[in-house]
């Protein structure tokens, strides 16, 4: 192999390689002794010798006005042609791998003049790591030609970002992940503001998948539909607090309304209307209790139909080879979307902390649009802890917080077109952002940078595979395939 260690610059070290086939991205081992140094590549540049520009140059001048006149006894043409072609490839060390195990040791420079240096790839690598589980979800293709596969145990208990411009394959990847756990028989919820997850357990000729009967589509205010008993106070409460801003005054006279009439049997929404009109109260209280009761009624997320209601603890208890549940929540306007997520993620943890249910995967596609603020921590620390584990999916990586990137444990990232995207999340993960930026922007379509705990913190470029499923979520537009078709003709 070709290629020489050239020096060592700040925590960099330049590899000097000629002809030799390798990619932003890909690993190299350098071997010395009993101990070898795991280098990644993450930027090319050419070999800046003194005076080659002028002698690149001179050789075009020549080669234009003496054609012919070519005489090259000794054959320096072609020892400055592979001076030429010679690229540093410009590495950081990720670790040692010492008596076959890998550790994030990288406190030593190999000798120059002594070290024996080869490319190696990943799965070799995988070798020398004990492996995250044995629950493989297979993702796409390491090393241009290798299968790769995510364990189903990296995402287990953590906290997951997938990002990228738009169209880039985040929800393609999200997707593949879902259908994944699912086949292990694990329980997810989905807020799917695009309705494209429907299709997860189909396959893409439109037949079923082994796990097409464990997904399940709910809209709010059609099929998703809550009653006040099965839903209970918590959640209620937290709903008229944080997406209808009820006062606390009003809110204590709801708390008491609400006992009084669940104490005489009567809890419903046709029980609260008429217990809040009864009650005695300020009028002005009176007022906010009825006008929330409205925007309750009128959000058709309620019924008192005991056929209509729709029980989280019921879906769970029925269904024990796991299941998705998909919140389609295209259609839905923004205030009900905030509404059905408070309800949905209260509940959720409410069922969770008396352990009435098992853990959840919640993979949500643009949060920001739903999510209150104060829920983001809530769902990395406290519900994280209960067994909410998120998989947050954006092309907008300013709308997560630096606070929230700091406890991220697994990144996808897809390409981006805008500098400051780039900046922003190459800061924001936890490699350097010299790496992320340099690697990231060198993605080609449908290939993403893992980086953290699914990647035992080597950042992996994966060439990510089709999914086999029908394409669903498509942006809809004004000029279809038809008048495409109509043009070429
Ligand atoms: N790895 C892949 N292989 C083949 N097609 C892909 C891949 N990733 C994405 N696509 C396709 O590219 C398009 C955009 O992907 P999508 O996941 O919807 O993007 P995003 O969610 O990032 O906007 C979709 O039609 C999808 O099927
Ligand atoms: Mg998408």
């Amino acid at each position: 192999m070709r290629i020489r260690i050239l020096k060592k610059e700040a925590d960099n070290i330049l590899v000097a390689a000629s002809k030799e086939n390798v990619r932003v991205g890909d690993y190299i081992l350098v071997s010395e002794g009993a101990r070898r140094l795991v280098l990644q590549i993450y930027d090319e540049r050419y070999l800046d010798v003194e005076g080659i520009e002028e002698e690149i140059a001179r050789e075009e001048v020549l080669s234009a006005s003496a054609q012919g006149v070519v005489e090259d006894p000794l054959d320096l043409s072609s020892v400055s042609t592979l001076i030429r072609d010679m690229r540093i490839l410009v590495c950081k060390a990720r670790g040692t791998i010492e008596k076959g195990r890998l550790s994030p040791r990288i406190d030593w420079v190999p000798s120059r003049a002594n070290s024996k240096i080869s490319r190696i790839m990943v799965n070799e690598l995988s070798s020398s790591i004990a492996p995250l589980g044995r629950r493989k979800i297979k993702v796409g293709k390491v090393d241009s030609s290798f299968d790769f596969s995510l364990a189903a145990e990296a995402l287990d208990g953590r906290i997951t970002v997938i990002t990228g411009r738009k169209e880039s394959g985040k929800s393609h990847l999200a997707k593949m992940l879902l259908r994944g756990l699912l086949e292990y028989g694990a329980y997810s919820l989905v807020f799917d503001l695009n309705d494209e997850y429907d299709t997860v357990g189909l396959r893409e000729d439109g037949t079923k998948s082994s796990v097409a009967g464990r997904v399940v589509v709910l809209r709010p205010g059609r099929e998703l539909r809550f009653s006040l008993s099965s839903v209970g106070l918590r959640p209620v409460v937290s709903l008229l607090t944080h997406s209808l801003e009820m006062p606390g005054t009003s809110l204590r006279e709801f708390v008491k309304i609400w006992e009084s009439i669940q104490s005489r049997g009567e809890l419903s929404m046709r029980g609260l209307e008429e217990a809040i009109q009864q009650w005695r109260c300020n009028e002005l209280v009176r007022d906010a209790m009825h006008a929330r009761y409205h925007t309750l009624l009128s959000s058709g997320l309620f019924t008192d139909s005991p056929e209509r209601q729709f029980d989280l603890e019921k879906f769970f208890a029925s269904r024990e080879e796991g299941a998705a549940l998909v919140l389609s929540l295209g259609g839905v306007s923004p205030l009900n979307r905030r509404m059905v997520v408070e309800m949905i993620l209260s509940k959720l943890v409410e069922l969770l902390e008396q352990r009435a249910i098992p853990p959840v995967f919640l993979l949500a596609e643009e949060a920001h649009l739903y999510l209150r603020e104060t829920y983001w921590e809530d769902l990395i620390t406290r519900m994280r802890h209960f067994g909410v584990f998120s998989i947050f999916v954006t092309n907008q990586p300013d709308a997560i917080d630096q606070k929230i990137y700091r406890q991220v444990d697994n990144i996808f990232l897809y390409n981006f077109s805008n500098e400051a995207d780039l900046s922003l999340v190459s800061q924001a993960s936890m490699v350097d952002a010299e790496t992320v930026r340099a690697i990231v922007r060198t993605l080609p379509p449908h290939t993403c940078l893992l980086l953290g705990h699914a990647a035992n913190n080597l950042p992996l470029v994966i060439g990510v595979n089709p999914f086999d499923s029908p394409s669903s979520g498509v942006t809809r537009r004004f000029f279809g395939d038809i008048d495409l078709q109509r043009m070429v003709e």
